[in-house]
């Protein structure tokens, strides 16, 4: 028996828009140090409804570490939001996931989520992921990866109960996206992509979502790169991430994110650059088994 888990997804060019259609009278956006002093941020913040209130937890740093995700649970508890915004790449969409399953589970450990529990997580606030780049997937999966201060290595865990309610993709949020991010990001998305593809886990669903998030992003990357604000290849690039990251998370990734993980946390190293030094690697050495895909 197998389930296909999505978030419900608004997409598309005033997407943000959506936040004024959701009732809530407290809402917590976590993101990242950067984002804090961006336009990125007040138009998020404008989006929400003006008769609410907003606090911003923005201290995540480009590394997902869980002591900078956990340092303020005691102002988040006592702000009691009704909904939790990730709002970044990955680092703060993982963030707001562990953060909403510590606030929804008070004395929980990020160490305790596992896929085997049920935490009845959701009754206190509901989770809304709004990627800025467009690779990691986050707003579409139920994994969550955090690097632990102590050891120089990366954890994931995973439940179905931290995939967000909702996952916005507006493609205004990525037009300024810096060159080599946006390359980054599509790599990582692309290595979701063909990872999948080819796990042992793939299904009709993670397949079909493999192969348009592919047909999506490869043609439009070079688009965008030759032209940073064209609109539409930004959309096509940000929703093929999305169907990537929805295809690993129905399926499952492979040994370049195994090994891209160990080598980004020994070294520092942005994930995209990883996972695609090894994956060309990755495909030979897994070609004999999947070559007829
Ligand atoms: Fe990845």
């Amino acid at each position: 028996m197998w389930f296909f888990r999505s978030p419900r997804i608004v997409f598309g060019e005033d997407s943000l828009s959506f936040l004024s259609m959701v009732e809530s009278k407290r809402f917590l956006i976590v993101t990242d140090r950067y984002l804090a002093g961006t336009k990125i941020l007040e138009k998020v913040k404008k989006a929400i409804p003006p008769d609410s209130e907003t606090m911003v937890f923005a201290k995540i740093g480009s590394e997902p570490l869980l002591s900078e995700m956990t340092s303020d649970m005691d102002s988040i508890y006592r702000f009691n939001p009704e909904v939790i915004i990730g709002l970044g790449g990955g680092s703060s969409m993982d963030a707001a996931k562990i953060i909403f399953a510590l606030y929804e589970k008070p004395g929980l450990s990020a160490y305790d989520i596992t896929p085997m529990d049920n935490f009845g997580f959701g009754s206190r606030s509901k989770l809304v992921a709004i990627p800025t780049t467009s690779g990691t997937g986050s707003e579409c999966s139920w994994a969550a990866v955090f690097s632990d201060d102590r050891e120089k290595r990366k954890n994931e865990v995973a439940s179905p109960e931290i995939l967000p309610d909702y996952a916005i993709l507006d493609p205004d949020l990525v037009l300024d996206l810096p060159r080599e991010q946006t390359v980054n990001t599509a790599v990582d998305a692309i290595t979701h992509a063909v990872e999948s593809y080819v796990s042992q886990w793939n299904n009709h669903y993670s397949d079909i979502l493999a192969e348009k998030a592919l047909s999506l992003i490869t043609p439009n990357l070079s688009r965008v790169l030759s032209d940073p604000h064209d609109v539409a290849a930004r959309e096509s690039v940000h929703i093929g991430a999305s169907m990537a990251g929805l295809s690993f998370s129905n399926s499952q990734i492979g040994l370049a994110h195994a090994l891209g993980h160990a080598l980004g946390a020994c070294f520092n190293i942005p994930h995209g650059k990883t996972v695609g030094l090894y994956l060309p690697e990755v495909v030979r050495y897994n070609y004999n088994k999947a070559g007829v895909k």
